[in-house]
């Protein structure tokens, strides 16, 4: 077993890595197969296609069919204890192929590998490989390790990494959307949130990497980015944290100015992003929204609680009132966007006046579309040492379910009062319940549907809305 020292000692293996991963420029198959598994945020999956792009220059052509696999790594979720245990299910299924085909390797990666660490070869014997979120570049070592007989691991964090340098292979189907990381990390210690523990410090990628990704998917028929981070809203570069200008010659790039740089590549490129967070999101961002028609007229600000109390206990930097002040700008600023929001019910100490609470914002922002979840604690978190998870989870789902029950009338009132109106759509495909059907988002994120015609994948169709469910719009495309 194997794990390094030093982040110092990491950073250089980063830079002989990413010499390597520029100087070749042909890559012969090592005749290996990789089946990727992803769980969790977006994030996740973008950092997938990170791992795909270090494992193809080494050889490997990725497969969907897990039985062909010689590698299977399973990129993992730890924000809840049910993503955990889907983990582990999965995970023990493998393992029973692994019993037959010894030469199989079955490696960890993402928040799992970095929560855990090298508990995981103890609890989950058949595991040969562990690596947490910044030690992708390490994978072909690992793997050369556990080929060599040993297991290998290496959980350590970076301040500096970013994959900036790393085209990703996009492993998503469809060849319309993508995603792109502009930062990686989260400073934020929500006391509820297992994030900072399982990626690090915040740290921002470079944004003419970011614009140049960008420009190349666009070049290779994309029409749609989302931008990632845990709170894009802090994004910064050359700039420190404390404010302090790094290169007085260079400009200082915000979220805000990222957003227009990349809203300029083209104005067919349409661009989303999240997570935004309530506590940073600025008025610039909402303007520079405003400016450009392809940046999308949609924000996840995800509130977690309509109660102020809960709020302080969750340490998430606002109140109800800053809350609703932020919608009351975007609002303003961007009359025909769409809100979403991410809700937990039943944090510590949450009473019924509390939920209720909640309850009433929700109704107050008419959210067109949220995701919910009930409180599950985690270990070493804030919360876990310091608040008594005291309401029995009984009450946890039953609270989950009013908030589940509110929001689906509150989608399908958002959805009705488009009936009548013209989307611009983008095609993503074809429908899975028609071949007759095309399917792709307008610019609030609302799934549309609407007859095939001759559109095709990357058109924008403009549809006139005749039809709808809480989560689709039904419509015509409009001749022009
Ligand atoms: N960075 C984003 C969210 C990341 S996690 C943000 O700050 O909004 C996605 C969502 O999972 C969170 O918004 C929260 O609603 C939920 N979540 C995080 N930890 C959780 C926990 N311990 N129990 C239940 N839900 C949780
Ligand atoms: Fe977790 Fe809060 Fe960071 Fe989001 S902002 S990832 S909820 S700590
Ligand atoms: Fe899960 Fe890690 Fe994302 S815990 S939500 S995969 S950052």
């Amino acid at each position: 077993m194997r794990e390094f020292g030093t982040e110092e000692k990491v950073i250089d293996e980063k830079l002989q890595g990413s010499a390597t991963l520029l100087d070749r420029k042909e890559i012969t198959p090592n005749g290996k197969k990789l089946y990727l598994e992803s769980y969790g945020c977006q994030m996740n999956f973008s950092d997938s296609e990170i791992v795909a792009s270090i494992l193809s220059e080494e050889g490997y052509t990725t497969t969907r069919n897990s039985e062909d696999a010689d590698v299977i790594l399973m990129n993992t979720c730890s924000i809840r204890e049910n993503a955990e245990q889907r983990v582990r299910n999965k995970l023990s299924q493998y393992n029973k192929r692994k019993k037959k085909n010894p030469s199989l390797v079955i490696g960890i990666l993402g928040c799992m590998a970095e929560r855990l660490k090298k508990d995981l070869l103890e609890q989950e014997k058949l595991v040969d490989l562990i690596a947490g979120p910044d030690a992708y570049r390490d994978l072909p070592n690992l793997i050369e390790e556990v080929n060599g007989g040993q297991k290998a691991v290496n959980v350590l964090l970076s301040r500096e990494e970013t994959y900036a340098d790393i085209a990703p292979v996009r492993l998503g189907a469809g060849g319309i959307t993508a995603f792109i990381s502009i930062m990686r990390g989260c400073d934020n210690m929500c006391s509820f949130c297992v994030v900072p523990f399982t990626r690090g410090r915040e740290r921002s990628r470079d944004p003419e990497s970011i614009v140049k990704e960008a420009r190349e998917l666009y070049n290779n028929g994309y029409r749609e980015v989302t931008l990632l981070g845990q709170n894009v809203d802090s994004y910064k570069w050359n700039i420190t944290k404390k404010g302090e200008v790094i290169d007085a010659t260079q400009p200082v790039v915000t979220f805000a100015d990222l957003m227009e740089k990349v809203a300029l590549v083209n104005p067919d490129l349409r661009i989303r992003f999240s997570t935004s967070h309530p506590k940073d999101m600025t008025d610039d961002v909402l303007h520079v929204m405003a400016k450009h028609e392809n940046l999308c007229k949609y924000i996840h600000l995800p509130v977690q609680s309509g109660s102020s109390d809960v709020l302080k206990r969750m340490n998430r930097g606002y109140t109800r009132e800053w809350y609703l002040n932020r919608i009351d700008a975007i609002k303003r600023i961007l009359p025909t966007a769409f809100i979403s929001s991410d809700i937990i019910t039943g944090f510590c100490g949450e009473t019924d006046e509390d939920h209720k609470e909640t309850l009433t914002l929700m109704e107050e922002v008419g959210y067109e579309f949220s995701y919910m979840f009930f409180y599950s604690e985690r270990p070493k978190t804030l919360a876990e040492r310091k608040f008594e998870d005291d309401i029995p989870e009984e009450l946890k789902k039953q609270r989950l379910y009013e908030v589940q029950t509110l929001q689906a009338k509150l989608s399908y009132a958002a959805n009705e009062r488009l009936v009548g109106t013209t989307c611009k759509v983008l095609i993503e495909g074809t429908s899975k319940r028609s071949d007759d059907f095309v399917y792709g988002r307008n610019s609030q994120n609302v799934t549309t549907i609407f007859p095939k015609d001759n559109f095709k994948p990357g058109d924008y169709v403009d549809v006139k809305i005749t039809d709808f469910t809480s989560a689709t719009l039904k419509g015509i495309a409009l001749k022009s």
